[in-house]
């Protein structure tokens, strides 16, 4: 498989990202029980999202934040925008934000002090893959697919440039 003429290596399958998958939803709703508010950023993580939702065997709600940070294509900068912020009300919910991948931590440290000023009654952070050897800035996710090298991947959402998102596996771009 190619983007824009580089090849593509296969990572992780999508049978390994579906059983991934069921098995953190079981862990989130052991620890947050029921009713909480999955915050979802866009748009690298509404696949992962659309699948860890209708693992949940509890009631959840589900809202959307677009947040984008300046830098080249590939990596991401210090300078992260709200674009969009949620349309809920989550004062004294329970919320699991989540997001595609952890990499520099820039965006997700950004989107947490964002949402602890709405004072959430619990704030926990899952991300499908982290590449810890990147982080820039200190942040654990509470919930992790997968640990992964640092590579640029696409797929499952991800993207380069807008283009491999539909891409059902994970895909290191050589
Ligand atoms: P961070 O702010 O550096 O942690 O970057 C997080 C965001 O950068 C993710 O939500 C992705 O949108 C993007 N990103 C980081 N690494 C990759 C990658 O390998 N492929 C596609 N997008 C990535
Ligand atoms: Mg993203």
């Amino acid at each position: 498989m190619h983007i824009k003429g580089r090849s593509l290596s296969l990572l992780i399958s999508e049978e390994k990202i579906k059983e991934r998958v069921r098995g953190l939803a079981r862990e989130i709703e052991k620890d947050l029980g029921e009713n909480f508010v999955v915050v979802s950023l866009l748009k690298g993580s509404f696949v992962f999202t659309a699948d860890l939702i209708r693992e949940f065997s509890v009631p959840v709600k589900v809202d959307f934040m677009w947040v984008s940070s300046y830098g080249s294509s590939q990596e991401s900068s210090g300078s992260v925008r709200i674009l969009q912020d949620l349309s809920m009300d989550i004062k004294d919910q329970k919320v699991l934000l989540v997001d595609d991948i952890l990499d520099t931590g820039y965006t997700l440290r950004k989107v947490v002090e964002f949402l602890r000023e709405k004072e959430p009654s619990v704030l926990k952070v899952c991300v499908l893959l982290d590449k810890k050897e990147r982080r820039k800035v200190e942040l654990k996710a509470d919930y992790v697919g997968f640990e992964v090298p640092d590579k640029f991947l696409v797929g499952y959402g991800l993207d380069w440039d807008e283009e491999g998102r539909n891409l059902r596996g994970i895909y290191a771009v050589d």
